[in-house]
Order: C-alpha cells, then sequence, then structure tokens
C-alpha cells in the first residue's frame, strides 16, 4: 500500500509535470504567432502629433551577405480598409491604399535590399493611433510584426526666472499632463499651474514656482500616461540652465504575455507547497 508520502509525491510529480506541458503549449503559441524572421527596434512607437514618426520592421536575414532581389511589403492598420502602403514588382502600388495615409506615407525603397522595411509616417495625426502589421516576403524570407503607435503631443518646457519666479511653459501636451516640482532633495513643492486646451484638444501648460533659492536645482516634472518630460532647472546670474530628458511609456503586456505570467505563478505556488 502507497504510504502518504508517496501519494503526495506523485501528485505533486504529475501536477508539475501538468503544469510544464501547458507552459510549453502557451509558449509555443506566443511565439508562433508573430514570425522571428520580422522584427522592430520598437513596437509601441509614441508619434509627436503633427511630426513624422518611424515605424520598425526589419527582416532578420539568415546570411545577410546574399542581396535581396525580390521583396514586397504590406503596411496595414488594423480596422482601417485598404493599405496604409504597399510596395511589390519593385514600385509602390498606391490604387489599394486608404485615404488617410495618402501622401503622409513612405518606405526607404534604397534600404529594402537590405531588409530595412520600416516606415515613415508624416504628420502624425490622433486619429493615426492604432495597431499597424509590417508584413515582408522576399528572396530572404519573410514574416509579419505588428506595432502598436500611440499618439501625444509633447514640447519641451522652456524656463524663466523674473522677480523670486521661477516660470515654466510647455506649450503642446497631450494627453492632459499632469505637474509636479520638486526641490534637490524631491521634496514636492507647491506652485501655481494652469493648463489651456485648444480647440484641437492640444494642453499648454504654465507653472510657477515662488519663491525659489538662486543656485538650487528644482526639478519640474510634466507627464501623462505615454510621455514624461523632466526638466531639471537652475537659476544662474544671468538666466535659468535647464536639462530635460524624456521618458516613454512601454505598451501595456499582451493577453498572450499576461496569461503566460499567471501560469508561472501558479506553478511557482505549486513547486513550493
Ligand atoms: C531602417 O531605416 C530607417 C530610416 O532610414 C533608420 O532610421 C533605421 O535605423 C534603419 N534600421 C536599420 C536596422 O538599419
Ligand atoms: C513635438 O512637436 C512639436 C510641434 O507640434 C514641436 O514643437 C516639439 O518640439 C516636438 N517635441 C519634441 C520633443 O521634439
Ligand atoms: C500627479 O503627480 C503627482 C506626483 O507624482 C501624483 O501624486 C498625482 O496623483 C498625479 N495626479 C494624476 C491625476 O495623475
Ligand atoms: C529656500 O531656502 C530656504 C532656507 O534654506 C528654505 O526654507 C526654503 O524652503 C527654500 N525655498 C524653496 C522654494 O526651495
Amino acid at each position: 500500500m502507497a504510504s502518504l508520502g508517496q501519494i503526495v509525491f506523485w501528485s505533486m510529480t504529475i501536477l508539475i509535470i501538468l503544469f510544464s506541458a501547458i507552459i510549453i503549449l502557451v509558449l509555443a503559441l506566443t511565439f508562433t504567432r508573430q514570425s522571428p524572421e520580422v522584427t522592430s527596434f520598437n513596437i509601441s512607437p509614441v508619434g509627436n502629433i503633427s511630426q513624422d514618426v518611424l515605424l520598425s520592421c526589419i527582416l532578420l536575414q539568415k546570411n545577410d551577405q546574399e542581396q535581396i532581389t525580390r521583396v514586397s511589403v504590406t503596411w496595414e492598420k488594423k480596422g482601417q480598409q485598404g493599405f496604409v502602403y504597399q510596395y511589390k514588382n519593385g514600385h509602390p502600388e498606391f490604387s489599394d491604399q486608404n485615404e488617410a495615409f495618402q501622401g503622409r506615407a513612405e518606405l526607404f525603397p534604397s534600404l529594402l535590399a537590405e531588409g530595412n522595411a520600416s516606415l515613415l509616417l508624416r504628420n502624425v495625426r490622433m486619429t493615426d493611433e492604432g495597431l499597424y502589421t509590417c508584413s515582408i516576403d522576399s528572396s530572404n524570407g519573410g514574416g509579419k510584426i505588428n506595432i502598436q503607435l500611440r499618439a501625444a503631443a509633447y514640447t519641451t518646457p522652456t524656463f524663466t526666472f523674473s522677480e523670486g519666479t521661477l516660470d515654466a511653459q510647455a506649450s503642446r501636451w497631450f494627453p492632459e499632463p499632469n505637474v509636479t516640482w520638486y526641490n534637490h532633495v524631491h521634496k514636492v513643492l507647491e506652485a501655481r499651474t494652469s493648463l489651456f486646451q485648444n480647440s484641437a484638444g492640444i494642453f499648454s501648460v504654465a507653472s510657477m514656482l515662488q519663491p525659489i533659492n538662486r543656485s538650487e536645482v528644482y526639478t519640474f516634472q510634466i507627464g501623462n500616461k505615454l510621455v514624461t518630460a523632466v526638466s531639471q532647472a537652475k537659476v544662474g546670474d544671468f538666466d535659468v540652465s535647464v536639462r530635460t530628458y524624456y521618458t516613454f511609456s512601454t505598451a501595456s503586456p499582451s493577453p498572450a504575455s499576461t496569461s503566460l505570467l499567471i501560469l508561472i505563478l501558479i506553478y511557482c505556488i505549486c513547486c513550493l507547497i
């Protein structure tokens, strides 16, 4: 007769094998959904409204010495009729292009032979947000990749100092930004901030910090869920010196990777019991 210890041991073993099998299955599904032959340096770019944005799409070649002799590329957007851009038989094919992208989308034809099928989208609009698919078919292989474009407006804040007040202005922000001032020990400071929204929905921000101490560094942070700009401003005798850097949020994890995480968690809990 099997002892309780043996029963527990074997049921644990079976559970672990079962969960391993499920995890392998989920992994296989996750990785076969998109071909590994086509990749992108940024699958969740943030376009600055009214500026250009690059949607990166690259063919990974097994042998990059070999020139690509035949290539066709299509860019499509989920939920939209026609193509964003289509390239075949050695030239762009505009007959089935979606109107919204006419005159605003282009590839770099001279880079196609290297497997670079990145799309330059000019004059980004809010309505350009969405899921894009780049498909490459060539003499050296092919595949597709999805890219999630988000649209935001962001401008580098400018600073002025007069009569004991440090003034920050940021002229174009979207979605609605949140503003915070910090001192050099990262303590939040009180400031007077006003937001204006223009008819196109873009915000402009003015914020006044007072009183301030000369030659101390103040941090002005402005951001929303897509973009954050952090400026460090120091009031000198003649001007305000500023350093600004940006951070961009990455896209939320896909449902497949979320379910994978949950499975791994369950698996770990089971192993611990
Ligand atoms: C592809 O081309 C674009 C546009 O010139 C460039 O910005 C990007 O770095 C290129 N990518 C690679 C991997 O060469
Ligand atoms: C974003 O675009 C605006 C024009 O709409 C431009 O003034 C601004 O400098 C751009 N932001 C950055 C950080 O390049
Ligand atoms: C704005 O930022 C401050 C400080 O980071 C935070 O406490 C606050 O919750 C934020 N507000 C919104 C609406 O995100
Ligand atoms: C300026 O310095 C004084 C004394 O060090 C301090 O109490 C005050 O909080 C500082 N003001 C700001 C805005 O940092």
